[in-house]
This record gives C-alpha cells, structure tokens and sequence, in this order.
C-alpha cells in the first residue's frame, strides 16, 4: 500500500482515531521475474487458482458446483501445478507433505500457501463478530484475532478470509453475525484492528496471518436482507456506508481482498471493472492481490452476465479477479484466451506476480515450511491463555439490553434457579456461524457455567421446554412446574447458530414460535424472568420476551460461552458491550439503523400521527437503540464543551465529563455523533464519528476528549469527499439516543 496520509484522509479512510499501520508492501524480486519467465500459460493459470483442499481435514465441502475434485484428483493436480492455493485445510503433517510436493514434485517448485476462513478463531472460538464489535474495544478484537492467528498458524495456515467488512443495515440477512454490524464508523475501527491482529507489523513472523477483508463490495447492501440478492445502490451510499471499512483495512495493510457474490447497480462485484481495477487499484493504489468469492465468477453466467465459462473466465479476469476460488474456470479458459488475444499475457503475469510476491511477503520462498511445527501445532491450540482471552470476550460481548429492579446482578445463592430453554445445556450453539474447524469438545454450556458459580450447585434445575423451531411434547409443563419451584427463572431462548451466517437469511427476526410460548406460558406463573437471547442478528421482541423485567443478549459467544455469560448473570463482571446492530419492533421495520435520514415527514413519536414517515403499526423508535447497552453501575455525563465555530482547517475539540454514579466499578462506552442541518444532499439524523470505553471506580469522574477534523464532518457529493460550512449538531452520548447536545458552525 503506497497512499499518503493525505490521500487517505481525502478518501476518508482516517476515521475514529484509526493510524496508519507500519508499511506492508509486496516485495519485488529477480527470482519471482525468473520464475514468471519459466512459467507455462497452464503453469500461469494454476497459480491464479484455488480450491478447498480435500486431502487433510475437515475436507467438507460445503458449496455446490464445486471443482476441486476427489482426493486423487486433487493430488495429481498438486503434482501438475493446477493451485497454488488451498483453503480450509488444517494439519501440519499434510501441510508438511503437499508443502513438499509442491517443492519436489511439480515442475518449477513453487510452494503452496494454505488459506482457511478463520473468521472469530479456529479452534477456540471467540465471540462472533458482530457479538465482540458490541465490545466497542478494538483493542480487543486486535487480541482475539491474534489468538486466531497464533492458533491458525501452529496448524498450517497462512491466511485466512476474514476479516469480515460488510456494513450491514438489514438484520434478516444472516451474514450481519460476521461483521461489524451497522455503523461504518465502528466497523472501520474493528477491521482495522482485526486486520492489525492476525497480521502484526511482521508478515514473516511464523505466527502470523494475512488478512482477506471480504465481501468487496456492498455484500451487507443486499436487497430484502436475502443473502446472494442484487444490490442497487447510489454512489454516495456505496462510498459513505459501505467502503470505509476496507480503505480502513488496507490502511491497516491488508494485502488481499475477496470480490463479493453480489451485482452492484446491474455488474456483478466479481466482474467489476470500475469496482476491482479503477477504484481498488486506481484510486485507492491497492498493490495486493484480489481472490473471487467461491465460485464467483462462474456464477457471472447465472447472473446473466457472461454467455458461458469462457465469457465468465474472460469477464472476472479483465475486471480485476486475480485469483479464482472453486471454479476451475481460469484453468480451463485462460491459457486459451490468452492464445486467442482476448487476454493480454501482460495482464496474466501481473497477476501471477501478485500471488508470487503475496508468497513472498510471508517468507514462502525462503522458508516454505513456515508455520508447519508439529510442536506449536501439539502446545499452541486451545491452550490456558487463549481460553481465558475467549471468556474476556465473551463477556465484554455481552449487552445488558433492561434490568428492571435492578434483577441482575444475582447473588451467590439466589434461591432455586430455573434455567429454561433449548439452549440451557446445549453445546451445540455456542460457537456460531463459520467455526466448523472448532474443537467442540471445549465448549461450555450455559448450565456449567452457572453451576460453576453457584454455592451449591444443585439449586439448578435445567429444562428445555421446548426444541428451537418446534414444541416439545409436555415441554411446557415440565417448563412451568420447574419455573414454579424456582425463585428466579432464566429463559435461554432464540436461534440455532444454523440460523446466522452464509445463506440463512430469515423472512422475520422473531423468536421462533414454539419458544415464544414457552415464555408466554413461564411468565405467566409470575416468577422473575431473565432472558438471555441467543442470536447472530439483531432481534425483533414481542410479548412476554419484550416485557420480561431484564433481558441480556448474549448472540454466539464461542468456546467459553457458558462462563462468560454466568461471570455477567453474578456480576463477577460488570457488562458493557454496546449494540452494534439497532433492535426494531418489528421485523416488517427492517433495513431498520440508526444513521438514517429525516425525510422531508418526520414523524415526532405522538401515536397515529397521520401523513408522516411512519407505519401503522409501530413507532419508528428502536426497542433498543444502536449503542445501547447497560451496567450494574450507573453513569452520569456533565459538562459538554466544544468551540462555537470551527475553521476548515482545524481541529474540533468536544469534550465532557463522565461520573461513575453508582456504587460498583464500570465501563461506559462515550459515543460521539454529528449531524450535519442543512447540506447540499440530505444527510443521516446521526452519525458515530468516535466513540471510547472508561472504566471508573464509584464516584470516579474522567474527562473524555475527542478531536475531529473536516474529514469527519464530510460527505461524498459530485464525485467527491466535500465538507460545507454550516451548523453540525453534536453529542455525547451512552448511545444513538439521547445525549449531551451541543453545535458548532463550520466556518468556510
Ligand atoms: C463465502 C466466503 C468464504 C468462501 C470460502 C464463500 O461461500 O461467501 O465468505 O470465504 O466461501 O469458504
């Protein structure tokens, strides 16, 4: 990544006190130009193309169309230099073997590099992504993907298809688990820090990874929140909401990037030229290396856009897509296309040399058995540390969403508990989407975890109640006597981790029904009723879920899950994760976030107000608002300070100050929001520019700063990043609602 400073505040990738990272640049050398020299056309495509590596575990393949072949195929593609890459392999005895194939067996020796989507840890799971971006603590998340990396590594893996960026705002599409959730400006910091994580400052340190931001671009844009669907999107929206977390994530020196499933404005993303080559490498001046989402380009002919696998082949390749994943199409087409001058060999050996020199930034060349040792392969997985940094997580994860009557924290001995629910002692759901690699034999479950904490273990009772998505026979009575015999009742209630991730879109964010008369029917015997929510998304609460008098969303927390939610249920730790997706009334509400624009009919929250930008139904307030999330203590902000006016050039300077005015020890995260009044196109009713975790004793006060500059306070209009001189209301707040509010004049 060759961008100055400037260009990069220009382009907006400087945000929420996001810097530079150290420069990762590819190498340039002799002995790559010598190589690409040798290289047959075949030896060329091969290089450029990648498949799941059937021949070490878990060798699932989970996509259709796949060409990777069977076992023996795969082999004998190794011998003839058909991939350069596999991906979602693990074990360094095979590695250590097709490592040394690649090196004796094939023709020019070139080593392999081995991929894998590590997306919230491969062994020990961490909290999802979108769980541990409520943490609001990029910090941690630059921690939890070190330990993914440290992991990864000691099995073989030198890269791995994460982070994932994409923005998204509709919580039916089951993907918004693996991101950031709906806020760029906190989905820039968590990018930035996870790339930062899993890559450290030394890319040929053994135990780290590159990092593959993903799914480039506008993948959380889909329509209808349905997974694989269009995106129709207008370029402000697309340079505003959807690319900041990647110009953040190559700021951050990620060198890859994977082209999305998804057409933006009528071009498939893998077949975007504008996208992939005059933005990415243009504009942005991105060296690295850009790999298609799974049969991606093949899926250009179903799209309508490539006549048959050639055109396809053709299209990906001249658009930008380097290296194809799954397909089989750049082996089969390219060397043909480049003989018939369709493709210039030109453009073939720049590619080539991407891939050669992202072999060579990790040490590849030098050192091909790089995180292939079998002892940090028997001492590195799932050790003591990485444990603990997962219980850490997934507490700091967990969002206290309503406490009424101050019904949590629990004592030690709360009486008899009920722990009601499919999800009170299962393993299976813990982990959540996208850890198929996961050792599932560490995983806690909730009533563990609960016991573990309490003085004598047998006031637990756990029943089901209920199966996830159908009622269990004398489920709900065996639920009631339990819950009359308890003190306190807590209710694990929501969705599979099947329901979340790749292809789980779903129509309505609900409870599933036969859980939510588990709950009518628990409620109604009138004992205390904690919810904890499980979940990949944000949910949509009705009824005796939504009145319960305290509800936790707990999501996927990972390996330690059973604990960290039992060290927030006793207050062992005080929670303070934040929601990073905004939870509607009603699913029909959805794409439902914060940032959204006033409408030239704003409604003003009184009920049935007519002709205003409403529905019937509801009230367009959110149940619970992005940002929002309570503690076992509480806190007070003062004193708000900013400058009346602020010059184009200068630095806003907002401050105020934060009192711990409770009686236990916390952590409240301070958020910053702008919007803009009048501007030359309409702008969001809010928008999170920064936002900082202060943990305070009782009583404790702190000053909390935060500079902006204009690149905060711009917006894309006619091709550009402008800013306009006018008023800008701002806050200080504990979340998108509400606030110290001040304003400031931008003063031309
Ligand atoms: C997903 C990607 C993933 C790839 C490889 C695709 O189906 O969209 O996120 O990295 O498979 O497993």
């Amino acid at each position: 990544m060759q961008l100055s400073r400037r260009a990069l505040l220009r382009s907006g990738a400087i945000v929420a006190g996001l810097s530079l990272a150290p420069r990762v640049a590819l190498a340039q050398s002799d002995r790559i130009e010598s190589l690409i020299g040798r290289m047959t056309l075949a030896e060329k495509a091969g290089q450029l193309s990648c498949f799941s590596d059937l021949l070490r575990a878990p060798g699932i393949v989970f996509n259709p169309g796949a060409a990777s072949g069977n076992t023996a195929e795969q082999l004998a593609n190794l011998r003839a230099g058909k991939f350069g890459m596999l991906f979602n392999g693990t074990g360094v005895a095979g590695a250590r073997t097709m490592q040394r194939m690649a090196l004796e067996e094939t023709r020019l020796g070139i080593p392999l590099i081995f991929a894998a989507d590590v997306i919230h840890g491969l062994r020990t799971i961490f909290p999802i992504p979108l769980a541990e971006a409520g943490s609001f603590d990029p910090d941690l998340a630059e921690r939890t993907a070190r330990g993914a990396a440290l992991e990864s590594t000691a099995t073989g893996i030198h890269w791995t298809f994460a982070p994932m960026v994409d923005v998204a705002r509709d919580q039916r599409w089951g993907r918004v688990a693996e991101g950031s959730g709906e806020d760029t400006c906190l989905g820039q910091a968590m990018a930035a820090a996870r790339v930062r994580g899993f890559q450290g400052t030394d890319l040929r340190d053994p135990t780290r990874m590159l990092a593959c931001p993903k799914h480039f671009a506008a993948y959380g844009a889909v329509a209808a929140g349905m997974d694989y669907n269009s995106v129709d999107i207008s370029m402000e929206m697309l340079r505003e909401v959807h690319l900041p977390p990647f110009q953040s994530s190559f700021a951050a020196g990620a060198l890859t990037t994977m082209s999305a499933f998804n057409d933006i404005n009528g071009v498939p993303s893998t077949a975007n030229r504008w996208l992939l080559t005059d933005l990415l490498r243009g504009e942005w001046a991105f060296k690295g290396l850009v790999v298609s989402d799974w049969t991606a380009d093949e899926e250009l002919i179903a799209h309508g856009y490539a006549a048959d696998g050639r055109d396809a082949a053709k299209k990906a390749f001249l658009a930008g897509v380097d290296m194809s994943m799954s397909s089989n199409l750049y082996n089969l087409h390219l060397p043909a296309l480049v003989e018939a001058g369709e493709v210039p060999v030109a453009a073939v050996d720049a590619s080539v040399r991407r891939v050669l020199q992202l072999k060579d930034s990790i040490g590849l060349f030098d050192n091909p058995y790089r995180s292939m040792n079998a002892k940090a392969e028997r001492t590195q997985i799932a050790s003591p540390a990485l444990r603990k940094l997962s219980r850490e997580a997934g507490a700091k994860s967990i969002v206290l969403l309503r406490n009424d009557g101050a019904l949590l924290p629990l004592k030690a001995s709360p009486g008899r508990i009920a722990l009601i629910g499919p999800f009170g002692d299962d393993r299976d759901n813990v982990a959540g989407a996208w850890a198929f690699m996961a050792d599932k034999t560490i995983g806690v479950d909730l009533a563990t975890g609960i016991r573990a904490k309490l003085a004598n273990p047998k006031m637990l009772d756990v029943v089901k109640g209920s199966d996830v998505e159908a009622a269990l026979p004398g489920g709900i009575d065996a639920a009631v006597a339990a819950a009359r015999a308890a003190d306190v009742v807590l209710l694990a209630i929501g969705e599979t981790q099947a329901m979340s991730g790749e292809a789980q879109s779903r129509v309505a964010i609900v409870i599933p029904p036969a859980q939510q008369a588990l709950v009518e029917a628990v409620a109604a015997t009138g004992k205390p009723l904690i919810i904890l929510l499980r979940h990949g998304r944000a949910l949509a609460l009705s009824g005796a879920v939504k009145d319960a008098p305290a509800i936790v969303a707990t999501w996927f927390l990972g390996s330690e899950m059973g604990n960290a939610v039992a060290d927030v249920l006793f207050g062992t730790v005080n929670p303070s994760a934040k929601l990073p997706v905004s939870f509607p009334r009603e699913s029909g509400q959805e794409p439902y976030y914060y940032n959204h624009k006033t409408t030239g009919r704003p409604a003003s929250g009184t009920p049935n107000e007519e002709y205003k930008a409403r529905y019937r139904e509801t009230t367009n307030e959110a149940l619970y608002p992005f940002g929002h999330g309570l503690s076992y203590t509480s806190f007070a902000l003062s004193a708000l300070q900013m400058p009346a006016t602020v010059p184009a050039s200068g630095t806003l300077t907002v401050s105020a100050t934060l009192t711990n005015s409770g009686k236990v020890s916390g952590t409240e995260v301070v958020q910053l929001y702008i919007h803009d009044r009048v501007a030359s196109r309409t702008r969001p009713v809010r928008e999170l520019k920064r936002f900082e975790r202060v943990t305070l004793a009782p009583g404790a006060t702190k000053q909390v700063r935060f500079d902006l500059t204009t690149a905060d306070l711009q917006f894309w209009a006619d091709d550009k990043w402008i800013s306009e001189p006018g008023a800008f209301d701002i806050w200080i707040g504990t979340s998108s609602v509400g606030g110290l509010q001040g304003s400031v004049a931008l003063t031309a």
